[in-house]
């Protein structure tokens, strides 16, 4: 991962050193979309925190991660699981003293599996609100009193145009918009995730701090698409995109994505950037769907 090139893993519309001074605090930040978003964050200028349950995919994923700027700092801290609200407290804690703040959350750990109602049990269904939005809530208890003062030191709109501070953001998803088969202890999770952050926006915006969240859609190579479609399924996708690409002058069109591919993990990172960027300074309690539309098609046609 570290031997890409910038421009594959962040568009190139993006100025070097926008983050330059600020930290990122990232839960699940080992993971495909996560560790995607923190390393454009750290390319960018922030220095950078992520948590997670496995203490050497966490190492390994900040060590990796660190690899994208000369000089970056990226601590990764395992052991902690966001069901528990004082080890997080204590990774943020370690994360103030080791960085000296905390001025971008991303509260992206989640759990997830396939199975349909008659086989969750009521701790199957459990299990997955309490990783994603008992977890959510974890986050930003944790975390916000740094990002009240994050965004005290950091006012933004500025002159300067530097690089703002306090912002929350939250990884979602778009199943609870329609209701998904097979999906409905996610869906349920979820819907709790935006919730919080709308609680947020409201309660902490006036204090500067902004909350907002990004749902992806289908992104590839990601284990959470492995979970949720077969191999072939994905090529299926693909290849039905591809013949309606064929097509001049018409973009997309594939069954299930408007857009006419699936997500990538850079569209996510991209999505990260804007949000924290002094670009979004008045955008607040906003979910930004990041799926090619297919959304809207969820419900069916
Ligand atoms: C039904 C299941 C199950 C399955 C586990 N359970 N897997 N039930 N079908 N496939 C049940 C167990 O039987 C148990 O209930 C309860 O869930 C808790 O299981 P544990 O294994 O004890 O939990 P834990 O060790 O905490 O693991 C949590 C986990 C696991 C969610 C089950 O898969 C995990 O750690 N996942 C983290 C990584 C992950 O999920 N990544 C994908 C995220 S992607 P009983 O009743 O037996 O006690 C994502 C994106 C979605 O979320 C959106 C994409 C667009």
């Amino acid at each position: 991962m570290s031997k890409q090139q910038p421009h594959e893993f962040i568009s190139p519309v993006w100025r070097d050193g926008i983050f330059k001074g600020r930290v990122a605090f990232v839960t699940g930040g080992a993971g495909d979309i996560c560790s995607a978003q923190t390393r454009a964050l750290v390319y960018l200028g922030a220095d950078a925190c992520i948590i997670g349950r496995n203490v050497e995919k966490t190492e390994a994923a900040a060590i990796d991660i660190a690899k994208v700027r000369k000089g970056a700092r990226v601590i990764g801290i395992g052991n902690v699981d966001v069901r528990n609200f004082e080890t997080l407290k204590k990774a943020a804690d370690r994360c103030v003293a080791e960085l000296g703040s905390i001025d971008f959350v991303i509260a992206g750990a989640a759990g997830n599996f396939v199975s349909p109602l008659a086989g969750l049990s009521p701790n199957a269904f459990k299990t997955v609100i309490d990783i994603d939005t008992l977890g959510t809530f974890n986050t930003m208890k944790a975390t916000i009193d740094h990002l009240v003062e994050s965004a005290a030191a950091h006012v933004s709109p500025n002159p300067e145009n530097s690089p703002p501070g306090g912002r929350f953001l939250a990884v979602s998803a778009t199943f609870h918009y329609t209701g998904l088969p097979l999906q409905a202890h996610l869906s349920a999770a979820k819907a709790g995730v935006d919730s919080i952050v709308n609680s947020v926006a409201l309660e902490y915006g006036p204090r500067g701090v902004m909350a907002n969240v990004i749902a992806p859609g289908p992104i590839e190579g990601t284990e959470g698409m492995e979970r949720l479609a077969s191999a072939d399924a994905v090529k299926e996708e693909r290849e039905s995109a591809a013949k309606m690409r064929l097509r001049p002058g018409i973009r997309g069109g594939s069954p299930g994505i408007p857009s006419g591919r699936w997500g990538t993990v850079r569209d996510i990172a991209d999505a990260t950037v804007f949000l924290f960027s002094a670009a979004a300074d008045n955008v607040n309690g906003h979910v930004l769907v990041v799926d090619g539309g297919a959304w809207r098609r969820q419900g069916g046609s």
